[in-house]
Parts: C-alpha cells; sequence; structure tokens
C-alpha cells in the first residue's frame, strides 16, 4: 500500500504540474503593412518569450493596434511568418490557432447577451460548456464583481467591458496574450489589478504583449519594452516621463 503522505506528495506534484505551463513562445518575422501606400511595418521582427511581460509603446499612429491584429491573427501581413512554440500558424486551423492566442482590443465589442454569456461563449463554440461557478470565478479574477454575471454585457462601462473580455480569454486558457491599453479606461486600483493579473499569467507560462502608455503600468512591468517608430521596433524604455 502506498504511504498516505506519499500520495499526498505526489498529487501536489501534479497539480504544480498541471497548473503550470511550459513557457510559450510566440514569434513574427519580417513583418510588413503597408496601408494606402504607407508603410506601417517595415520587416517586423518580435520573439515574445512565455513568462515574460513585454510591453510596446510608440506614438499615437505609428501601427502598434496594426501590428497586435496581426499578431492575433485577426488580420494578415502583406509578407512575413508568425510562429507559435516554432509551428508555423499559417499551417494551423485559423480557429485552432486563434484560442491560443488572446487579444484584448482597448474597446472590446460584447456578443449579445449576459456577462455570463460572454465568458462562455469562447469554451461553447470548442464544444464546451463552463460551468457557472468557472465563469464566476474567472469574471473575479478578471477583477469584476460577481453580481455582473447576469448583467447585459452591452450595458457595462468601458472599463467593465474591457474586463470581460479579459475574463473571456481567461476561459480559453491561452498561451499567448496581446493587450491593447489594458489600463487606459481604468482607475489606479484596478489597473493595478490587470497588471497583477498579467504578471500571474506570466509565471504561468503566458507569452504577453502589453501596448501601453501608462508610465505607472510600464514601472510594474519590468519585461523588455520597444518602441514601434517608423515602422521598426527599437528596444529600450522611453524616458521617464515620456512613456509615449
Ligand atoms: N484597416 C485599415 N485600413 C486603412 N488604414 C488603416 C487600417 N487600420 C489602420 N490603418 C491606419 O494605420 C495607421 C496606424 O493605425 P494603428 O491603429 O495601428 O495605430 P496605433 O499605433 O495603434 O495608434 P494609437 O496609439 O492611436 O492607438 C493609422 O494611420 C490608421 O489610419
Ligand atoms: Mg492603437
Amino acid at each position: 500500500m502506498v504511504p498516505r503522505f506519499a500520495l499526498a506528495f505526489s498529487h501536489q506534484v501534479s497539480y504544480q504540474a498541471l497548473r503550470r505551463r511550459m513557457p510559450a513562445l510566440l514569434e513574427a518575422r519580417r513583418l510588413r503593412k503597408t496601408y494606402g501606400g504607407r508603410v506601417l511595418l517595415d520587416g517586423v521582427d518580435l520573439r515574445l518569450a512565455g513568462e515574460t511581460v513585454t510591453t510596446l509603446g510608440g506614438p499615437s499612429g505609428t501601427g502598434k493596434t496594426t501590428l497586435l491584429r496581426i499578431l492575433g491573427l485577426l488580420s494578415d501581413p502583406d509578407e512575413g511568418q508568425l510562429l507559435l512554440d516554432g509551428v508555423n500558424l499559417h499551417s494551423v486551423i485559423p480557429h485552432a490557432a486563434r484560442r491560443r492566442i488572446a487579444l484584448v482590443a482597448q474597446a472590446p465589442v460584447m456578443f449579445p447577451g449576459t456577462v455570463l454569456d460572454n465568458v462562455r461563449t469562447g469554451p461553447r463554440l470548442a464544444g464546451e460548456e463552463l460551468p457557472e461557478a468557472t465563469a464566476r470565478a474567472l469574471v473575479v479574477r478578471a477583477g469584476l464583481p460577481p453580481e455582473l454575471l447576469r448583467q447585459d454585457a452591452q450595458s457595462l462601462s468601458g472599463g467593465e467591458k474591457l474586463r470581460v473580455a479579459v475574463a473571456r480569454s481567461l476561459a480559453l486558457r491561452p498561451e499567448a496574450w496581446l493587450l491593447d491599453e489594458p489600463t487606459a479606461a481604468l482607475d489606479a486600483e484596478r489597473a493595478d489589478l490587470i497588471v497583477r493579473l498579467l504578471r500571474e499569467l506570466a509565471a504561468e507560462g503566458a507569452a504577453i504583449l502589453v501596448v501601453t502608455h501608462d508610465a505607472r503600468a510600464l514601472e510594474q512591468l519590468e519585461g523588455p519594452h520597444f518602441q514601434l517608430s517608423s515602422g521598426r521596433l527599437v528596444e529600450g524604455r522611453p524616458l521617464s516621463g515620456d512613456a509615449s
């Protein structure tokens, strides 16, 4: 018979193994994108390492959202490749690849129905029914009060919609996260909560890219920082007081 302490120990080990994912790696190679003759991305290379929060800044209109949408498989580059853990994402069925990469837009669009319906949509499309208790836990983890679960998602404030979008993505357990100014519509306390969540997700193995101008968030996210400038990524943090 296996001693009781050994059973407890092996359970603990397997729980840790389940909770902690292998670090992911989302990689862009030589991305190029032009709109109306204007070159926004001019051969962008980017490696988003797992267990790391990478931040991205740069002046308005330089193409940060464009880059995020390409990395999130919502828009195609004119040229270039995307790889997740070394697998070329063009060779994967689009919806299977999309599940692995979460994109949280700055002003996320809510699906019709309640917050609960919204959080359940992703798993439902994959044939899973998310238990209400799990959905509630995800909503709380995203920084929303559980009472919002039954509220019409369209009626929420911008900051609440942002956190519903985070909860929706949590439900899919993505390996990579792309977030477009996630703290811009939040007060400092709730912004800190989102920043803390991103650090936790990175500690669990996720590769994370955050577009942000938020100096306070930048201070708390000590990973690599890039500026998008003239179609190229330049590594290095802005001087303090110039977080754009
Ligand atoms: N679908 C599109 N069709 C044509 N032009 C587009 C399209 N999407 C973006 N653009 C243009 O590309 C440029 C970059 O837009 P983008 O939203 O990527 O900038 P950004 O760096 O995210 O700016 P901000 O900091 O203001 O959010 C803008 O001039 C925009 O008008
Ligand atoms: Mg933008």
